[in-house]
């Protein structure tokens, strides 16, 4: 009963999560397009009044006339519409999914027992929440470290957007050796969406703040304040796509569970980034498919570094008669049917999970190709809970060859 609970409740926060997600970043990319669409106004009196640029729309049967000001417009409006709670809802429906997925199962989940650093595979299951929360944290302190010091007058940003591209190389790797795969693709795609947020939450709001109150006052708002809320929105723009692909990764255990899926990861990253560049060029009128392509080149590189190697069976395997489906199933039936069955007999497991059961041979037979997968890569049994051994992989790559 309990587990079934916590899966319904899984299962709101993700529907309230990708509701939330899809309405903040759709304000984004809308707002990014609009501001690349700006046309220089026709009516003089507008120029006059400060509109600097202007777009004209047709949706949902009716016409829309936006204009954006220079600086600020001669008086504030008493109802000025705001855009943050959609970041926030999005950033702490996340952080709760999160919570109740990994951080109460951590030995499950956030273990890496085949990471390369001893002490990682070896962290306990409070060790691992502590290092992912202080992951997240780090990430942002580094990141918004990075803008502050490199870019402080939104005068170098070229090479700050360099500096941020190498730091999320760096936390790619360093969360794929500290984390599991499937939570390295969460707690990386994590960083950038905290970052996206904490933007939000401590740069671009705070700042327009700022520029309300000067306005309220009768001064000039300071013009790094608006520049600062355009830099770190630029940001958020280009991380969307890899943040959505991170958190989608969950579902495809090939991404995250290849030996060098910081590679596979990273490549991803940077083709999400070419890809949205392609579109915010375009709203100012180009037309550059050289960065789509390089996007698509990005992810084929992937396509071929994530292919299944096929492990070659040991010696002793070969020597020996080849295995039957029978001793195939009775090694699944001892490492994995705790918790892919029809009712799992594991603590946590109310569903056999990714609806993945293996209760009787046909079973087994049907899911023979990604079952030899995930045994190869090491990604099931999860956390190895059932310590299954190298030889009973073996004769599951045997068999299945
Ligand atoms: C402790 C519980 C547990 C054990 C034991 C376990 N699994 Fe899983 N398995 C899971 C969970 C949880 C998922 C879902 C994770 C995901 O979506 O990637 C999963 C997912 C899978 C998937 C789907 C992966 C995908 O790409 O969708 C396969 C296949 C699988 N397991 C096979 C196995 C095999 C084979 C074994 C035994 C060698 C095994 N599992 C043992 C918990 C377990």
């Amino acid at each position: 009963m309990e587990a079934y609970l916590l899966d319904f409740t899984n299962m709101l926060l993700r529907w309230l999560h990708v509701i939330a997600a899809i309405a903040w970043i759709g304000e984004s990319i809308y707002f990014v397009m609009l501001d690349n669409s700006l046309k220089t106004p026709q009516d003089e009196s507008a120029r006059k009044k400060g509109v600097f640029g202007e777009m004209w729309a047709v949706h949902g049967g009716g016409f829309y006339h936006n204009q954006k000001y220079a600086t600020s417009p001669g008086k504030l409006p008493a109802d000025l519409h705001w855009s943050f709670w959609k970041s926030y809802t999005t950033w702490l429906s996340g952080f709760a999914l999160f919570a109740l997925l990994y951080m109460t199962s951590p030995e499950v989940y956030l273990v890496n027992p085949n990471s390369s650093w001893e002490w990682a595979a070896n962290m306990t299951g409070w060790q691992a929440n502590i290092v992912a929360l202080v992951f997240l944290l780090l990430g942002w302190v580094v990141y918004n470290e990075l803008c502050k010091r490199i870019s402080p007058n939104m005068d170098r940003d070229g090479i700050l957007s360099l500096a941020v591209a190498v730091l999320m190389v760096v936390v790619a790797f360093l969360s794929t050796q500290l984390f599991s795969g499937r939570a390295a693709f969460l707690l990386t795609g994590a960083v950038m969406a905290t970052a996206m947020s904490a933007n939000v939450f401590f740069w671009i709001i705070p700042g327009q703040r700022r520029m309300v109150k000067a306005m309220e006052a009768g001064e000039e708002p300071n013009p790094l304040d608006g520049k600062r809320g355009k830099q770190r929105s630029v940001h958020n723009t280009y991380f969307t796509l890899p943040v959505v692909l991170l958190m989608l990764s969950n579902h495809y255990s090939f991404m995250y569970s290849h030996e060098l899926s910081w590679v596979i990861m990273s490549l991803f990253i940077f083709a999400g980034a070419l890809i949205r560049q392609f579109f915010v060029v375009m709203h100012t009128g180009k037309i550059q498919p050289a960065y789509p392509a390089a996007g698509v080149a990005l992810i084929l590189l992937s396509v071929w570094l994530a292919a299944p190697s096929s492990r070659p069976a040991s010696d002793a395997m070969a020597a020996t008669e080849g295995p039957t489906l029978g001793d195939v199933h009775a090694i699944v039936t001892e490492r994995c049917v705790a918790c892919h069955s029809q009712q799992p007999s594991q603590p946590g497991f109310s569903s056999a999970p990714a609806g993945v059961v293996y209760d009787t041979q046909e079973q087994l037979l049907r899911q023979i190709t990604k079952t030899k997968q995930v045994v190869d890569s090491g990604y099931m049994p999860l956390g190895n809970m059932t310590n299954m051994t190298d030889e009973e992989r073996d004769v599951i790559a045997a068999w299945s060859e």
